[in-house]
């Protein structure tokens, strides 16, 4: 993909799943990766395998939801790098029950990684960008943020207030060269999908017009070319990414 060799890229989340994912195919872009997770020894298991393939990748500890951590690692990252050019504001977790027994403790929580935490990481790159009068910024929503979901009340809610703050963001920011984007995964094969019943996974598998999950790489994928100089018109937008699920 087009411009995406030498950039300065941070996956947060990126120790597992899409976002493993998303940092392996930026490095094979040619990008430089600052892999960012809470899960230290996952993400520090994720850049040594990149660099054993001879590719530029960083790992490093981040909790997004915490903000003098995560203004100290934007900073720590600019001031080694030189710059960020691409945030991939991945990082995310679930903590899933109905209506009638969910807790303020679980709805605190989730909203605190997914929708905080894309705020936090948000402002602090975006602070960053603005000088440079270029940027690229790519928010993980979800499909379930366009359709809601039994047992998701908290989940949803995060996601698609990651959809209000894109747009937001995205008109803010278009002056200064900042593109600012979402993705609404469908159903994706990560640890999070394992914990769904197989029961429940056939269900969903079976509304999809693909008739399959997405792998982490389908993913990856987009978050890469949405960064890149072929989506250079390209701000404000929801991509579903789904196999028609949402249509
Ligand atoms: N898997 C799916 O089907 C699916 C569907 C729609 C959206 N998504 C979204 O895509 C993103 C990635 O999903 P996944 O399936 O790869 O998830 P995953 O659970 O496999 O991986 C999430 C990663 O985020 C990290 N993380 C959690 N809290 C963090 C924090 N506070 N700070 C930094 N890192 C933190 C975890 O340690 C983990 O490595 C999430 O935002 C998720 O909501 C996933």
């Amino acid at each position: 993909m087009r411009g995406l060799k030498d950039k300065v890229v941070i996956v947060t989340g990126a120790g597992r799943g899409i976002g493993r994912a998303t940092a392996e195919r930026f490095a094979e872009e040619g990008a430089v990766v600052v892999a960012a997770d809470l899960d230290e020894a996952g993400v520090r298991e994720v850049a040594d395998a990149l660099q054993a393939r001879g590719l530029r990748a960083h790992a490093a500890r981040l909790d997004v939801a915490d903000r003098e951590g995560a203004r100290a690692f934007v900073a720590a990252v600019e001031a080694e790098h030189g710059r960020i050019d691409v945030l991939v504001n991945n990082a995310g977790i679930l903590a899933d029950a109905t209506l009638a027994k969910l807790t303020d403790e679980q709805f605190e929580r989730v909203l605190r990684v997914n929708l905080q935490g894309t705020f936090v990481m948000a402002q602090e790159v975006a602070a960053r960008m603005k000088p440079r009068k270029a940027g690229a910024i790519i928010n993980a929503s979800s499909v379930v943020a366009l359709y809601g979901n039994f047992g998701q009340t908290n989940y949803v809610a995060s996601k698609a207030g990651v959809i209000g703050m894109t747009r937001v963001w995205a008109r803010e920011l278009g002056k200064d060269g900042i593109r600012v984007n979402a993705v609404a995964p469908g159903f994706v094969e990560t640890d999070m999908t394992r914990q769904i019943p197989p029961k429940v996974t056939e269900m969903l598998v079976a509304k999809v017009p693909l008739q399959r999950m997405a792998q982490a790489s389908e993913l990856a994928s987009v978050y890469a070319f949405l960064a890149s100089d072929d989506a250079s018109y390209i701000t404000g937008a929801v991509i579903s990414v789904d196999g028609g699920v949402v249509m």
